[in-house]
């Protein structure tokens, strides 16, 4: 497939591989339009469904993962194009429905709409270049993408309320030391260190990934009783896969497993 504001790529050479999908509109800083978001999500959704890919990684360029929502589409929105259009959810939120892991790497600015769309991928490795902030509230609005309800689940209330009232920003190490991004690596290594991630990722047991995934989502939503007993059913049913039968015997061989995603 062509797209017209990504770029993406194929790498590995296991049985499962990688999907890279770059952001790319750089003379606006990856700024996120209708047109972006149909692209991002097409790419997902092809990903998702192959059979061949293990993991996505999502990145932007090394001065920017997104700067945010475009503004200059945003500018002239009325009531009627953003309720009645219903903006954001209407093409923004694939990523909450793509069942394989989705690494987001991010160097540069990764504000607003862009901060948003790194928190709804399953983890985040950032450059130490990176600056996180939700400075929706300078142009009179409030984050739209998610931003008042995932960034307190990762980083706390107190960071959260003075990022999102003072539309401060967080650079890389304090976003890795509250628990926002999972690593920092120099901008250089950014792509190593996810497309590493992803090939760990990609080497394992496929039904065990989708399922841990999904569990570990579960933590974000219900209560903590319902949680677990989502888990230990996921975990239940994982002993009728062949890849439980092939990990345990090979660890009790001292050899290596080897998967078949099934
Ligand atoms: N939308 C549209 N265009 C944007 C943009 C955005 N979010 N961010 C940057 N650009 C454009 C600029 O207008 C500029 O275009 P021109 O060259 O045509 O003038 C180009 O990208 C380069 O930007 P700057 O010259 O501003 O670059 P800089 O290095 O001086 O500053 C920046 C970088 C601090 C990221 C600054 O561009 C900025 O503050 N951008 C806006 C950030 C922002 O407010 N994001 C939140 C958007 S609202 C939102 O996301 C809602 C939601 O929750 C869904």
């Amino acid at each position: 497939m062509n797209y017209d504001n990504i770029l993406t790529a194929e790498h590995g050479d296991g049985t499962l591989r990688t999907g890279v999908i770059t952001l790319h509109r750089p003379k606006q800083l990856n700024a996120l339009d209708d047109a972006l978001m149909d692209d991002l999500g097409a790419a997902l959704r092809a990903y998702d469904a192959d059979e061949g890919i293990g993991c996505v990684v999502v990145t932007g360029s090394e001065k920017a993962f997104a700067a945010g929502a475009d503004i200059a589409a945003m500018a002239p929105l009325t009531l009627k194009e953003t309720y009645g259009g219903d903006f954001i959810t209407r093409n923004w939120e694939t990523l909450r429905v793509i069942r394989k892991p989705v690494i987001a790497a991010v160097a540069g600015f990764a504000l607003g709409g862009g901060c948003e769309l790194a928190m709804m991928c399953d983890f985040i490795i950032a450059a130490d270049n990176a600056k996180f902030g939700q400075p929706e509230i300078k142009l009179g609005i409030i984050p739209g993408a998610g931003g008042t309800q995932r960034l307190p689940r990762a980083v706390g209330k107190a960071k959260a309320m003075d990022m999102v009232l003072t539309a401060r920003t967080m650079d890389a190490v304090e976003a890795e030391r509250c628990g926002l991004v999972s690593r920092v690596v120099a901008p250089g290594q950014l792509m190593n260190e996810a497309l590493a991630a992803a090939a760990a990722i990609c080497a394992l047991s496929l039904p065990s990934i989708l399922m841990a995934k999904e569990s570990v989502n579960r933590a974000f939503e219900g209560s903590l009783a319902e949680g677990i007993r989502f888990e230990r059913r996921l975990f239940h049913t994982l002993f009728a896969t062949h890849d439980q039968k092939e990990g345990m015997a090979a660890f009790l061989a001292k050899r290596k497993p080897v998967f078949e995603h099934r």
